[in-house]
């Protein structure tokens, strides 16, 4: 790890993974200077949970929660932003979701239309470009209209590549892959099936698999969340609510994500 200039020196440090540089006092300046910046992850999914409990705690309603939880999407895309993350996944809306009441759905549906309305200037700004996992076709007709325009607006963007999980469930997505593996199977002689092959059919074709994996709200759960693609991402788990993530939350993340040791089954190197 490189330490940035004046950094703190945890090398007397028992080197458990889940040591939290919030507990030792560190400002997200210091925690910045900490972060070597070539070992980043190549791609932090995240699943934002919490809003609800947070809005219940301020005695508000649950779209409140959502739409604090807005603005903690800000902020996690500018952190990924500064730190030079090239892939951001977010879970926005899973497929389960729908079982939520009518109205919660249509204020989600709203909140997502008015995001993408508000910040689109500043994606552009930002060289962000916008892409879509999930089941986009069976989303309300005006939702899935303005996805396209952003998707269209923002296709040549060289920068973070933010993609937002709506209508997603990891379990339809394989489903989805295996349907198509199997009528190409059908029509190749020389079809043969190779973990490639699936990864090549998801969704999420062509990005990298996530190293690190941030919940939020505490709970040890993937609800069905990128099942395939997180066999080897790192998880962590923060208690803060999601409306209350900030970017300090995500180089907290970052930070722990650098002292873990990865090993993919094998020994690893100490
Ligand atoms: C989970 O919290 C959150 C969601 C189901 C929706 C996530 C939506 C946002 C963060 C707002 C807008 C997002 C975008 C991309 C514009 P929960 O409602 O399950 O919380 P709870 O478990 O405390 O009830």
């Amino acid at each position: 790890m490189i330490w940035g200039e004046g950094s703190p020196d945890f090398s007397s440090s028992s080197g458990s993974d889940t040591k939290s540089a919030v507990n030792q006092g560190l400002t997200e300046e210091q925690l910045l200077a900490c972060i070597d910046r070539s070992r980043l992850p190549h791609h932090i999914a995240v699943i934002m949970d919490g809003n609800g409990r947070w809005a219940q705690k301020r005695k508000l309603p649950r779209i409140a929660g959502h739409r604090a939880g807005m603005r903690a999407v800000r902020q996690a895309v500018e952190a990924c932003r500064q730190l030079g993350i090239p892939y951001l996944t977010l879970y926005a809306f899973s497929v389960e979701n729908w079982k939520r009441p009518q109205t919660e759905v249509d204020l989600l549906m709203a909140l997502l239309r008015e995001y993408l309305k508000k910040e689109m200037p500043e994606l552009q700004r930002q060289n962000i470009r916008l892409l879509v996992i999930g089941r986009m076709q069976e989303l309300p007709k005006s939702v899935q209209h303005d996805l396209r325009e952003a998707l269209e607006s923002t296709r040549r963007n060289t920068g973070l590549q933010l993609t937002l999980a709506l209508n997603y469930g990891a379990r339809a997505e394989l489903a989805d892959a295996f349907r198509k593996l199997m009528r190409l199977s059908k029509r190749d002689r020389k079809f043969r099936m190779s973990e490639e092959l699936i990864s090549q059919n998801l969704y999420t074709r062509g990005m990298p698999d996530p190293d690190l994996l941030i919940r939020t709200s505490g709970e040890m759960r993937l609800s069905n969340f990128l099942l395939w693609q997180a066999a080897y991402a790192e998880l962590w788990v923060t208690d803060t609510l999601w409306p209350d993530f900030t970017h300090k939350d995500l180089y907290q993340a970052v930070f722990d994500f650098q002292r873990r040791e990865r090993r993919y089954g094998g020994l690893g190197l100490s």
